[in-house]
């Protein structure tokens, strides 16, 4: 087994991998890694065959994500998800990045925890599976309108005290893919509220959604849920959010598991959550 670079040729291996693993992200994911981290993502090769990947993205410096964390699992148990996590460590070591942050699943936990990541805080997924029919009795209800650059600068600014460093590269690609999932809610000159949302392998994904009130969320939510066409939904919701769990509920999500916001080094910039519905979803934050 050796490691190297992963390049955009990996992807359609990689997308293998994250097939069997029943995860939602698109060939624009991996994309996205690779243009904000060209020398920080890596594959595991076994006998000229990709068997595991491990990704990394990096915020201001003030903290690097490790997502997309992946192995085979003909080749599980041998250490191959070990040594890809030491060298992503290795590699934003090399960086002086002072903190490596990441969302374990209940399979990847150990892993991290014997690697020194300590748990920040629960996240869970919620679903909402839905028939045809209700979809297309709810097709064109919304009609889509375009943001104002004012507003986005200043969803961009917003986020970045929540998310604790500017990863306006990532929201502006998100916006770029699906324009119809961003919104922005003010009140008084004062941003209420914003969404950002991803068409997935499977399901449409709603995150970040942040909201300082009920009825900001409620209004969110609900237009993420009309504006979608998927008969699948995800939301990675933050456990101690109040508002986020009984709206899911009421809109039909349900829990379908959970995941650990883990964090390894100096976490200086741990953002502000109170207000956060959402995170953009495990492999970015
Ligand atoms: C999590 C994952 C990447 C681990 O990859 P891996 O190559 O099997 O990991 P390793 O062989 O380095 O094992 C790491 C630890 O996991 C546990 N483990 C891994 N495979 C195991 C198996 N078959 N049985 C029991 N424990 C196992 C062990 O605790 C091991 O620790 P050890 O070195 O003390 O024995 C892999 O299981 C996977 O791809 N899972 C699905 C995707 C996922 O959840 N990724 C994590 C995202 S946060």
């Amino acid at each position: 087994m050796h490691l190297r670079v992963m390049t955009k040729a990996d992807i359609c291996a990689a997308q293998r991998l994250r097939e069997i693993a029943g995860w939602n992200q698109t060939k624009i994911d991996w994309e996205r890694f690779l243009e904000a981290s060209e020398s920080g993502c890596f594959v595991a090769e076994f006998d000229d065959k990709v068997c595991g990947t491990a990704a990394t993205i990096s915020f201001e410096n003030r903290f690097a994500w490790v997502g997309m964390v992946l192995v085979d699992p003909a080749y599980r148990g041998r250490g191959i998800g070990t040594r890809l996590l030491e060298q992503t460590i290795e590699y934003l070591d090399a960086r002086r990045i002072p903190c490596i942050k990441l969302d374990a699943t209940p399979q990847g936990k150990p892993l991290y925890e014997k690697l020194g990541f300590q748990p920040e805080y629960e996240i869970e997924r919620w679903t909402l599976r839905r028939s045809p029919l209700q979809m297309t009795e709810r097709s064109g209800a919304h009609t889509h309108q375009g943001l104002s650059p004012e507003l986005l600068e200043d969803i961009f600014e917003t986020d970045r005290m929540i998310f604790g460093a500017d990863r306006s590269f990532l929201l502006k690609s998100l916006h770029q893919q699906t324009p119809d999932f961003t919104a922005g809610i003010k009140r008084e000159r004062t941003l209420q509220g914003y969404t950002f949302g991803r068409k997935g392998s499977f399901a449409d994904h709603l995150g970040p959604w942040m909201a300082n009130d009920e009825p900001t969320a409620h209004r969110l939510l609900e237009r993420f849920v009309t504006l979608s066409l998927r008969d699948v939904l995800i939301v990675d919701h933050l456990k101690s959010n109040s508002v986020a769990e009984p709206l899911l509920r009421s809109f039909g999500f349900s829990h379908t598991r959970p995941l650990t916001r883990m964090y390894r080094g100096d976490n200086a910039h741990p953002g502000r959550v109170e207000n956060l519905c959402a995170i953009l979803g495990p492999e970015f934050g």
